[in-house]
């Protein structure tokens, strides 16, 4: 690693508890400061509020899912009130109360709420819901700002017929909350701290940690490998490429385990490569462009954890996108691994290029899916915008798994179609393919593209540009990069069935 780059704590944990306590009793405990109290838009307001609903009401608050009113007492916790809706209260909306009370209670470190006691969602459900809106909305990226606090920790008051479920499902909540701060803390990270190489540092002591075994493909070993792509993309940079192999064996994993592939682009940076993007604000968030990777290497982290049956091998292809003396140039023909040509007629479409060749070797094992996560294309970014992700796959099945993931998750994904009439785009007059289509549906040309390195096995593609990155706080995100796809990853993992042909 060059002297400028250095990474900052380069072992970022996916233990969120080394920073918060998560408890549940029957009672919030005399250190919370805010206690948040469940108040529906309709019935009697809580006794422990100590006013009634036209108090509410003569400060705005009606019980409407997304509002807190804090009501500061004499002395003692402060009471918030916080609103839970009508009836149809689910999980998203739990786990948008939590990150509202989370919010109203901005200057307090020791919460405690009854939300997860709130009828309707079953209790472990509603406990995971609420650790994760509440930590997710007091989530800041810490390593280079003083003064932030964080929450220090939350109780989860609930009755004694649900208090169990409840505990579960805070404990779960560990990890899938963690998985999102360390999907974030990864992301964040800027481009001078956080390095391919600081990446597999990371991922080896996170494998440690949570029982994955790492392996790291330095450039010697990717030349070995024909990864024409990746070290493709690599030359232009001052910085060495690195492939991270994770590995997932579940414990006594039967012979009829699922196995499930993930595949994550890790662009340390992107710069555009020679053909350089514009210096508009946006490209300052191209730090991100790991973001697919990073959530890859988070939602593993917790299958061990959180008793995951299927064998899950993910791909994190890391490397920067520079322009320089040594850079491809427009018009280079590459070979992937697996001998496939492309014509690289746009080194800004370098994503494509790093995800082939580990989709090829990702189809060299025996696997039952392949799935795919990149901050592919601004195309798929100003179709949908933030709210949710595309997907494009070669199998529906696979592709419904994705869709409701994403909908358990709350971390949404809308399908484009595979449209194969599109293919004859990327044809190259001189090599098997080239790396950029027409103006037109670019998510959908970017993912023909990857088809052709999946050899006809069962894959979707998630495209993340828009989601990865929130432009303020709302709701349990928090501006920046959003840590997308961790929470709907492991829940792909942790429920995943072979897809049917
Ligand atoms: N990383 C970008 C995609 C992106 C854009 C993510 C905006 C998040 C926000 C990707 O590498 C890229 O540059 N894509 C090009 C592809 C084009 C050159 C075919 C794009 O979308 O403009
Ligand atoms: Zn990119
Ligand atoms: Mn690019």
């Amino acid at each position: 690693m060059s002297p400028t780059k250095k990474v900052v704590n380069p072992v970022v944990s996916l233990d969120v508890t080394r920073d918060v306590a998560i408890t549940a009793a029957k009672t919030a405990p005399a250190r919370a400061t805010a206690i948040g109290i469940a108040v529906g838009e309709t019935g009697a307001v809580p006794r422990e509020l100590g006013i009634d609903r036209r108090v509410l009401a003569a400060e705005g608050f009606e019980g409407k899912l997304g509002q807190a009113l804090v009501l500061p007492r004499k002395q003692g916790a402060s009471i918030v009130a916080v609103g839970i809706g009508g009836a149809g209260l689910d999980e998203a909306g739990l786990r948008n109360a939590a990150a509202a009370f989370a919010r109203a209670a901005g200057r307090h470190r020791h919460l405690a709420t009854n939300l997860a006691d709130a009828a309707g969602v079953a209790p472990a459900t509603s406990a995971q819901a609420v650790v994760e809106g509440v930590l997710l909305a007091r989530y800041r990226y810490r390593t280079f700002k003083t003064g932030i606090e964080p929450v220090a920790d939350l109780t989860l008051t609930a009755s004694g017929a649900r208090l169990n479920g409840v505990k579960a499902g805070a404990e779960r909540a560990r990890f899938t909350a963690g998985a999102t701060k360390l999907s974030r803390d990864l992301a964040n990270a800027p481009h001078n701290h956080m390095t391919a190489t600081g990446m597999a540092q990371i991922a080896t002591a996170i494998g440690k940690e949570t029982g994955l075994k790492v392996e790291v493909f330095n450039k010697a070993a990717l030349v070995k490998l024909g990864c024409g792509g990746l070290l493709g993309v690599n030359q232009g940079s001052s910085e060495p490429p690195a492939m991270i192999k994770l590995t997932y064996a579940p414990r006594g994993g039967g012979r009829n385990a699922g196995k499930l592939t993930f595949v994550g682009k890790g662009i340390m940076y992107d710069s555009g490569g020679i053909a350089l993007k514009p210096g508009d604000d946006s490209h300052a968030q191209m730090k991100n462009d790991m973001s697919g990777a990073g959530a890859i290497l988070a939602s593993m982290a917790t299958l061990r954890a959180l008793g995951c049956k299927s064998q899950v091998t993910g791909y994190l292809m890391c490397t920067d996108n520079m322009p320089s003396g040594t850079a491809m140039a427009l018009g280079d023909v590459i070979t992937m691994r697996g001998g496939k040509t492309v014509e690289v007629i746009n080194t800004d479409a370098e994503g494509r290029l790093v995800m082939a060749d580990a989709l090829v070797l990702a189809t060299e094992e025996p696997v039952d899916a392949i799935v795919d996560i990149a901050t592919l294309t601004g195309a798929c970014m100003r179709a949908l915008g933030r709210r949710h992700a595309g997907v494009l796959g070669n199998n529906q099945s696979l592709v419904d798994q994705i869709l409701a993931a994403g909908n358990a998750t709350d971390e949404l994904a809308w399908q484009f179609p595979l449209e194969r009439s599109y293919r004859p785009q990327i044809d190259s007059n001189i090599a098997d393919l080239k790396n950029m289509a027409g103006p037109l549906a670019g998510q959908t040309t970017a993912a023909l593209f990857l088809e052709e390195f999946v050899a006809g096995k069962p894959w979707a593609h998630i495209d993340i540009a828009g989601t990865a990155w929130a432009d303020g706080d709302s709701s349990w995100l928090t501006a920046g990069c959003t840590g997308y796809g961790a929470r709907l990853l492991i829940d792909l993992a942790l429920n995943f069935t072979r897809p049917k042909r």
